[in-house]
């Protein structure tokens, strides 16, 4: 996470808010910014380190970097390259995956395919974002939401029955104008133009993402848990993508599962995209609160729109320091 907090009351200084309504509406109360000498690879390759050293491993063991983000240091190229050479792997293959805030989810799917296919034995796997890049700070529907951070896991060969169980990945285009950042892309390419009506800033139809959100949330937990057989009654911790408590206790109800197993540090945090997932993660695992066979199940929404979910069973090999 970023150094730099900046709380509800900074905000209200800044745009016509309040910390009550921001507490009351999502449930944040702070997030961490990047500074200005700071960017989103930097995070990406110090989550990445933790990661190395929490599995007691060196780049040298890693084949394979896949790096999750919405707000990539630059169109071309990948921000995955970008850590790749700050974190000296050389030759190594390194990609970007652009899912909106399931990109975690996502990336997790996507690795578990290599190595299933045992093409490659472990990946370093990275969700990293500094979506306040892309905030208009004047805009109070969307500026009191995100905020910076990147988390990293290291995906490799587990023992049978153990490790990712079930992947479930969903889209649909059809809401891709729900939440956007219009220019700076081909479409609209970034002019004099568009950066006086801020179409590079994130554009988002709150009310309708958070009714999608209220039924992704628990469809891709369903599908993902009867994918692996399991029912919800067998998860230990649900690690949602943080975005807004009142979404997560929507989708407690609808799952039926009791609040306590949702894990939420959005709080603190705010809504760090495509981060909050592992972020969230590597506080659970940290606050040794999960143990072995413990079942976890993963779920995320975003732009796209997207929606996933993993279900993970914790092995001796996926302890943390
Ligand atoms: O990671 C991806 C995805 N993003 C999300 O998951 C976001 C999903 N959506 C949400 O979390 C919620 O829709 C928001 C938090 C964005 C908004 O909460 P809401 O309860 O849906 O509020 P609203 O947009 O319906 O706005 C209610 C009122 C409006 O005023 P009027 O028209 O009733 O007078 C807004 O102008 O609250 C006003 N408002 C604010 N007031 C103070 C909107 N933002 C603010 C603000 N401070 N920051």
């Amino acid at each position: 996470m970023p150094d730099k907090v900046l709380t509800n009351f900074d905000l209200e200084k800044m745009v016509d808010t309040s910390d009550e309504w921001i507490q009351t509406r999502t449930g944040i109360s702070k997030r961490r910014i990047i500074s200005d000498n700071i960017n989103v690879s930097d995070l990406a390759v110090e989550a990445a380190r933790e990661a190395l050293l929490n599995g007691n491993l060196n780049i040298a063991d890693i084949d394979l970097i896949i790096l999750s983000t919405c707000s990539p240091e630059m169109v071309m190229p990948s921000t995955a390259c970008l850590v790749q050479q700050k974190l000296g792997a050389k030759t190594m293959p390194a990609f970007d995956i652009s899912a909106g805030c399931t990109g975690f989810i996502y990336a997790i799917t996507v690795g578990t395919q290599f190595i299933e296919t045992g093409l490659y034995k472990k990946i370093l796997i990275i969700g990293a974002d500094a979506l306040s890049r892309y905030i208009d700070w004047t805009d109070r529907n969307t500026c009191v939401l995100f905020g910076d951070g990147a988390g990293a896991i290291v995906l490799g060969e587990v023992e049978e029955g153990y490790g990712i169980l079930s992947n479930y990945l969903a889209a649909s285009g059809a809401g891709a104008n729900l939440l956007q950042i219009p220019a700076g892309g081909s479409r609209v390419p970034a002019t004099e133009n568009s950066y006086e009506k801020k179409l590079h800033c994130v554009n988002m139809n709150g009310n309708e993402v958070f009714k999608f959100a209220v039924r992704a949330l628990p469809q891709a937990a369903k599908a993902a848990l009867k994918k692996a057989n399991l029912t919800i009654d067998d998860v230990s911790y649900v690690i949602p993508h943080q975005a807004n408590t009142r979404i997560l206790e929507a989708a407690a109800r609808k799952l039926k599962i009791n609040s306590d197993k949702i894990i939420s540090n959005i709080d603190k945090f705010g809504n760090t995209s495509t981060a909050s997932i592992p972020i969230a993660l590597d506080e659970l695992a940290k606050a040794h609160r999960i143990k072995v066979g413990d079942i976890l199940l993963l779920v995320g929404f975003g732009a796209g729109l997207t929606w996933g979910a993993n279900v993970i069973k914790w092995s001796k090999a996926t302890l943390s320091n």
